[in-house]
């Protein structure tokens, strides 16, 4: 990135990308900044699902900083069991009140969260920082969907994020990642360029990698960050 240069986020404003922690993000959720969240199902998710199930049904799908994302209750009507991860209240109240699912809470056991449990569907999600989270509270996942997630987080924590969610993966998980390339000497971020390279580098020690779609996705809002390009790309995680 280039020197100490200010450069603009996707909300108008600076972030110290270097630190940003869950308090940087319940800013945004309390501002109601939350334009990356989506007002449908993620295109990539409903293109890729038969890779990622290979026919099987009612697997344990893992959302990691899931937001309030439709693709949660898309997966739980698919027939599979859903469980997120989501820093903020408000984002995981959002999503129960936005759908109308009744839901109960109660304390994670192994560091300081909420669970919050719909009433009517096997869907959890996990309301704590995502580096907290472990296999103890949450078991492991037939499949792992990541949007907006491993490209959130500071480049600096990126081996964290890898230690924290390969443990969590069964030893036959498919794992749909989802990262863009863009420039942050452009744009300040989130997200976070990530390249073919940044994915092998991170995920290559423990899984195979193999890209299996990419999209042009330079939209007027990418436009209004500064930056000239943005490109999707699609990788398929599995353990080796
Ligand atoms: C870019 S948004 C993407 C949300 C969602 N995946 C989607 O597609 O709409 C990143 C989300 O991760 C949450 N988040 C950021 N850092 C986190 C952390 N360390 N632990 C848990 N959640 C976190 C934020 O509150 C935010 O909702």
């Amino acid at each position: 990135m280039a020197g100490d240069k200010k450069r603009l986020n996707q909300f108008g404003d600076y972030e110290d990308t270097a630190h940003m922690s869950v308090d940087d993000w319940k800013y945004r959720w309390d501002k109601q900044q939350t334009q990356f969240h989506m007002p449908i199902i993620h295109p990539m998710l409903q293109k890729h699902l038969e890779t990622l199930a290979q026919g099987r049904s009612k697997l344990r799908f893992f959302v990691p900083l899931c937001g309030k994302s439709l693709d949660l209750k898309w997966l739980l009507e698919q027939g599979h069991e859903v469980i997120g991860c989501e820093g903020v209240d408000k984002g995981c109240q959002e999503f129960f009140q936005e759908h109308k699912m009744q839901y109960t809470t109660c304390p994670m056991k192994s560091c300081e969260g909420t669970v919050y449990q719909a009433k009517c569907c096997p869907l959890t999600i996990y309301r704590c920082d995502f580096f907290e989270l472990k296999s103890d509270d949450v078991g492991q996942f037939d499949c792992i969907w990541d949007r907006g997630s491993f490209v959130a987080i500071p480049v600096t924590d990126r081996k964290r994020y890898v230690d924290v969610i390969v443990p969590l993966m069964k030893s036959d998980c498919r794992y749909l990642l989802d990262c863009f390339l863009v420039n942050n000497d452009q744009f300040g971020g989130p997200p976070f360029n990530c390249t073919d390279k940044d994915v092998s580098t991170f995920y290559g020690s423990y899984c195979t990698v193999k890209k299996i779609d990419e999209k042009d996705a330079f939209t007027e809002w990418q436009k209004s960050w500064g930056i000239s390009y943005f490109v999707e790309e699609i990788y398929m995680i599995e353990l080796k």
